[in-house]
């Protein structure tokens, strides 16, 4: 359905699905995600110590794949200049430099950029918001924002933001959870989330709340079409995405307009 998107030499749209007209409305779905920066960087401060293993072990280690995923979607070429907001503790960063492309990471919570610094001291990390990234505008060749874009408390002023600091005909790809395509699959896994994960949470984070708000904000975020027109109306263009683990996660990819 995107073949008909023009191609840069870059992207690879076959695959990936465009539209968004018949998605539901983002707005009536935003009502948990209203969290405050303060709030958000203070949760993630207490995940810091156990982050990467926990997503390794209640993603049942697709976290990786979907990151190979990313690197892949945004077509870096060694030299480019590509920035990872909501970066964390790196992991994200790091898959991204294995491209050879330069990559920069940044995130609101001091704690995971500190577990960051331990774990991966070649990683460029520093402090940032989303919502006012401490970068010129048109700085980056591509930006991507892998897991985070949920916890930003306004959605579209951090896509406005992404674009700002990208270039003219830049790349975007968002990484985030979505909404699984088949029904069947799509009630197991909201049980999963809603029951299983915050229990399996308990025996391996450091902060097992924070993955009772994961669960409640992955049911309440946009769908994979009312995501695209979003990132649509935030200044990016050739919005398409493409369905992971039958879209547990989607990857949202667009152009700079
Ligand atoms: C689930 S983690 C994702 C980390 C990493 N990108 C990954 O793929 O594992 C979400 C991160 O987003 C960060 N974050 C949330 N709101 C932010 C904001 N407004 N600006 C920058 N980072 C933010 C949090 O501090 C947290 O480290």
């Amino acid at each position: 359905m995107g073949d008909h998107l023009a191609p840069a030499p870059y992207l690879r749209w076959r695959g990936w699905q465009s539209g968004g007209v018949n998605s539901r409305s983002p707005q009536g779905r935003r009502a948990s995600l209203e969290k405050q920066p303060h709030e958000v960087a203070a949760m993630f401060d207490g995940v810091a110590a156990r982050y990467d293993l926990t997503n390794t072990v209640l993603s049942f280690g697709q976290d990786r794949s979907w990151r190979r995923a990313t690197r892949a979607a945004l077509g870096l070429r060694p030299g480019e200049r590509v920035l990872d907001v909501g970066a964390g503790t790196g992991v994200s960063t790091e898959e991204l430099a294995h491209s050879g492309a330069y990559a920069v990471g940044a995130d609101l919570s001091l704690g995971m950029l500190h577990a960051g610094k331990r774990t991966r001291p070649a990683v460029p990390l520093l402090a940032g918001d989303a919502l006012r990234l401490p970068f010129a505008d048109a700085s980056f060749d591509a930006v991507t924002i892998s897991f985070a874009l949920r916890n930003v408390n306004d959605t579209d002023a951090a896509l406005r933001e992404l674009a700002r600091v990208t270039r003219p005909g830049g790349r975007l790809v968002v990484c985030e959870f979505s909404t699984p395509v088949n029904p069947a699959f799509r009630t197991v896994y909201l049980s999963y989330l809603m029951r299983s994960l915050p229990a399996v949470a308990r025996t391996v984070s450091s902060n097992p709340d924070a993955y009772v708000y994961l669960a409640e904000s992955i049911r309440a975020w946009p769908d994979q079409a009312a995501l695209a027109a979003r990132v649509g109306a935030a200044g990016w263009g050739r919005v398409a995405w493409r369905n992971l683990t039958g879209g547990v996660v989607a990857l949202h990819r667009a152009v700079r307009n």
